[in-house]
């Protein structure tokens, strides 16, 4: 869709080809495995995702989702999987091979953090180099001979650390390497990796470009070249690709994006003020707050919206931090994010994770993903359990 329309306009209008046959205004859900080839002699991509053959290789409720995407997120090209992390495992092992260097946000998704920390340099010999991506110069100092991809994570989950992708995608492209950015804490409109510079984007699905909880998926976006390889190879032959009706239902929450954006983001402005200047409260990190350590990029990247992640820790013990929890009527202890309504994890102090996170986040914190509910009632809700744990 090249027209010059809105974002919302585009969110419900891309992507949809509408049903020939009964005229029917919502896509049918393709639910078949395969297609009937044509014996006209028209080309075939038999090993590819181009032609209409097998489900694994393309169906329509992937394509009308893909599309729908693209428009949004301005890219070229887009491949859907099954869930984040296969997104996340298609780009790591098609743009890396045995023998490189991959350089990694030292705050990134446990899978992620797996892969580089364990799986891939273990068994396929890549090496990976982990920094705090937030400080472009140590990005900078990371680089080998050998770097062929720098993976950013950008809000970092948990913590909601923003790196300046301009300026670290010049440092990959000197080293004729590419620049991968997760921005699944912020969505595919919040954050734009590809105006940046970012060679690839990629988004857990399962999170705010769905938004409804009720389906995992994952997406990369990027130019077509490097599409063509993730399509051929990962979605072909890994076969990790997404089903019909998940993109469906994934589709269906993606007409819906930029108003949610708008609520998620004006709601969690309002909640993080709200916690800063709360007595219980030991610290609080959200992008849209003047004292988040980014801000001034967060305001270059974030565009006036700071999506709906916080990280925040309250006073007290183990004890008092699990009494917190189950004093919360709206706001659910469950991981996850980016859902209509609030979810809140807790990372304890014994957490493996705290150790690749800033020192503020040691001694424990909450991850709290702030749903479309209304500010005063969140607040309300923080507040009961604040009182209820004695906290204030
Ligand atoms: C930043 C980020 N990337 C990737 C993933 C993985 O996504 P999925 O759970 O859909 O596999 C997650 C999941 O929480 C995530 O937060």
């Amino acid at each position: 869709m090249k027209e010059n329309i809105g974002l919302q306009t585009t969110a419900v209008h891309a992507g949809a080809r509408k049903d020939d046959t009964f005229g029917a205004i919502n896509e049918p859900i393709y639910m078949t495995s395969n297609y009937r080839i044509p014996t006209d002699g028209s080309d075939i991509d038999w090993s590819g995702t181009n032609s209409n053959i097998y489900a694994r290789n393309r169906n329509i409720n992937q394509v009308v989702l893909q599309d729908k995407l693209c428009a949004l997120a301005s890219a070229e090209d887009c491949a859907v999987f099954a869930s984040g992390v296969a997104a996340l495992t298609a780009i790591f092992t098609c743009f890396a091979h045995t023998g490189d260097h991959v350089i990694v946000s030292e705050v990134c998704y446990s899978a992620t953090n797996l892969l580089f920390r364990e799986i891939l340099p273990e068994r396929y010999n890549i090496e990976a180099t982990f920094v705090d991506t937030t400080d472009t110069e140590a990005v900078k100092k990371a680089i080998r001979k050998n770097t062929k991809l720098i993976h950013v994570e950008t809000p970092g989950n948990p913590t909601t650390g923003i790196s300046d992708i301009d300026e670290i995608a010049k440092i990959a492209h000197e080293a004729g390497a590419l620049l991968s950015v997760d921005a699944t804490f912020a969505g595919p409109i919040s954050i734009r990796p590809l105006k940046h510079g970012a060679d690839l984007e990629i988004h857990s699905m399962t999170k705010y470009i769905n938004g409804h909880g009720d389906s995992l998926g994952g997406c990369v976006m990027g130019n077509k070249e490097l599409l063509a390889k993730i399509k051929e190879e990962a979605m072909v032959n890994y076969g990790g690709i997404l089903s019909p009706f998940n993109a469906w239902l994934i589709a269906r929450g993606l007409t819906t994006l930029p108003i949610r954006m708008k609520q998620h983001s004006s709601v969690a402005l309002k909640v993080a003020k709200f916690l800063e200047q709360s007595p219980a409260v030991r610290f609080v990190w959200y992008p849209g707050l003047e004292s988040h350590p980014q801000h001034e990029l967060a305001k270059k990247y974030m565009n006036g919206e700071y999506s709906g992640m916080i990280s925040f820790d309250i006073k007290g013990d183990e004890a008092t931090h699990t009494k917190f929890l189950d004093s919360l009527k709206y706001i659910t202890h469950a991981v996850s994010l980016g859902d209509i309504e609030s979810l809140i994890v807790y990372y304890d102090k014994n957490s493996d994770k705290l150790p690749h996170y800033p020192d503020i986040y040691r001694e424990g914190f909450f991850r709290f993903s702030v749903g479309l509910e209304d500010a005063e009632d969140l607040i309300a809700d923080l507040n009961n359990a604040f009182k209820a744990c004695g906290l204030i």
